[in-house]
């Protein structure tokens, strides 16, 4: 049996993760074992110059330190500044500065030296996410032979935008360090490889295979999943004092995102507003809970949106509140996840809009907590990666709010049979691609 290393940039140390990565990743490490390495969580004044191991039943977990300059650059900066923005689709958002990618490379080549002394010679490494890309060139200048995988949770883009980074050729050197790069959907690998050839002169061996700064690779398309069973479980077990009360004649619509700009919730509550006000007898008849945690609050650009949805919430509920009801509820913090299974069973339509999204676990974490007798509605944005295998949802242009509101409307008229039947072939997919799916053919082909 190989070992299996995983790492990442965020580490789950506390409770209530918010965040694709690590939600899978605890399901994932929670079946396989392992060791699971990342960044402790706050910059440090004294990093320490090496992993500080924390013990559990399931698998192991060592976490690195980092200065303040570290975090800063590698993190906030090229992380959340360069690559999250043009992974997303927006451009305009990128933020470069020299420094930034010298702290990206700093602090990986430092992972690579803390990490160094803790591998053994059969283990598998599982480098996940945007922050790490050039974590296997890294350890394999310090002479690490094994089998390196690379995956990435969030989209791939085009290359256009690949082009408006400052090292697109450094980038795809970095990917052709590893012996297979996964992603989470169809289209992400197509833009890899086409951004591969076009940047970095790529050759596509065969529809996996591809020789790259003269190395040879494997790329596929490898949609996470969640641990469906388990939030199973956890909805049906939701207790009563969990779930909102208070709506029993009212419909609810659910929203449940990091509160990021590549999640669709200004352009969400614009659509909600124009169902209201052309739908003037769903006044007191339907609200949108949307519960958003903070994220990267040193960001501008996530200041801004919190700023925009804010002050948007504040508009759209003076303009239709009544004394005996608020049209949206905004809650700005993590939940724990039970509360959060009960709150999805309850509400009768799941929003999960967002402009740009490698997979979407909160699409397939409402479709598992529904009733299957009487299921909800998602309602599910054309550009989640979630949308090339949840066909059955209510697919929507979340740019254009009479799509949604239209969308809205008819999720909230849908008849109990129709529900059940898109319901249906929603949970079977959940089911059957859950995450130890994910994991086992990742690693299967990873070999
Ligand atoms: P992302 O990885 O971009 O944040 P995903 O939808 O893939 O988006 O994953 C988000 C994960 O974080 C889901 O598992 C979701 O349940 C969890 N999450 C999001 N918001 C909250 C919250 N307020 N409280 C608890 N968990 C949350
Ligand atoms: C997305 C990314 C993860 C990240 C998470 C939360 O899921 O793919 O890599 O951990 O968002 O963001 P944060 O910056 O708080 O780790």
């Amino acid at each position: 049996m190989h070992r299996l290393v995983a790492v990442s940039n965020r580490l789950p140390l506390g409770d209530n993760p918010s965040g694709g990565l690590v939600v899978a990743l605890q399901d994932a490490l929670g079946d396989s074992g392992g060791l699971w390495v990342g960044f402790s969580g706050e910059p440090s004044d004294a990093p320490q110059d090496s992993l500080e191991f924390h013990d559990g039943a399931r698998f192991d977990r060592a976490a690195f330190d980092l200065t303040a300059e570290d975090y800063e650059s590698y993190y906030l900066g090229f992380s959340n500044s360069v690559l999250w923005p043009a992974f997303h689709g927006r451009a305009d958002l990128i933020e470069i500065k020299p420094e930034y990618l010298q702290g990206y490379r700093r602090v990986n080549d430092r992972i690579a030296d803390l990490l160094l002394p803790h591998l053994k010679p059969d283990d598998r490494i599982w480098i996940q996410d945007y922050q790490l890309i050039p974590l296997a060139a890294a350890l394999r200048e310090r002479g690490v032979t094994n089998r390196i995988g690379f995956f990435l949770h969030i989209p791939f883009p085009d290359p256009a935008i690949c082009a408006a980074l400052p090292n697109p050729g450094e980038m795809f050197g970095w990917f052709s360090n590893y012996d297979l790069i996964g992603f989470q959907a169809r289209r992400d690998l197509r833009n890899f490889i086409e951004g591969a050839r076009q940047l970095s002169q790529a050759e596509p061996l065969d529809d996996q295979r591809l020789r790259l700064c003269g190395r040879e690779t494997r790329a596929g398309a490898f949609p996470i999943g969640i641990d469906a069973a388990g939030f199973i479980d956890e909805a049906r077990g939701a207790r009563e004092e969990d779930r909102m009360r208070s709506l029993t004649d009212s419909k609810m619509m659910i929203g449940v995102d990091r509160l990021d700009y590549s999640k669709g919730i200004p352009q969400r509550f614009r659509a909600f507003q124009l169902l209201l006000e052309n739908n003037p007898d769903l006044i007191e008849k339907v609200m949108l809970l949307q519960i958003a945690p903070p994220t990267r609050e040193s960001v501008e650009a996530y200041q801004n949106i919190r700023e925009e949805t804010e002050h948007l919430a504040g508009r759209i509920n003076g303009q239709f509140a009544t004394v005996n009801w608020t049209p949206i509820r905004f809650i700005h913090r993590p939940i724990p996840r039970h509360e959060l299974a009960g709150l999805y069973r309850q509400a009768n339509v799941g929003l999960v809009t967002p402009l740009a999204d490698g997979m979407n676990l909160v699409a397939k974490e409402y479709v598992a907590a529904q009733d299957v007798a009487d299921p909800g509605v998602l309602i599910l944005s054309r550009f989640a990666g979630a949308a090339e295998d949840m066909t059955e949802a209510v697919i929507v242009n979340p740019h254009d709010p009479w799509d949604m509101a239209a969308a809205m409307k008819r999720a909230i008229e849908m008849t109990p049979n129709e529900r059940r039947r898109r319901h249906a072939a929603l949970l079977q997919d959940v089911v059957e691609h859950d995450v130890s799916w994910w994991v086992d053919r990742y690693l299967q082909t990873l070999g």
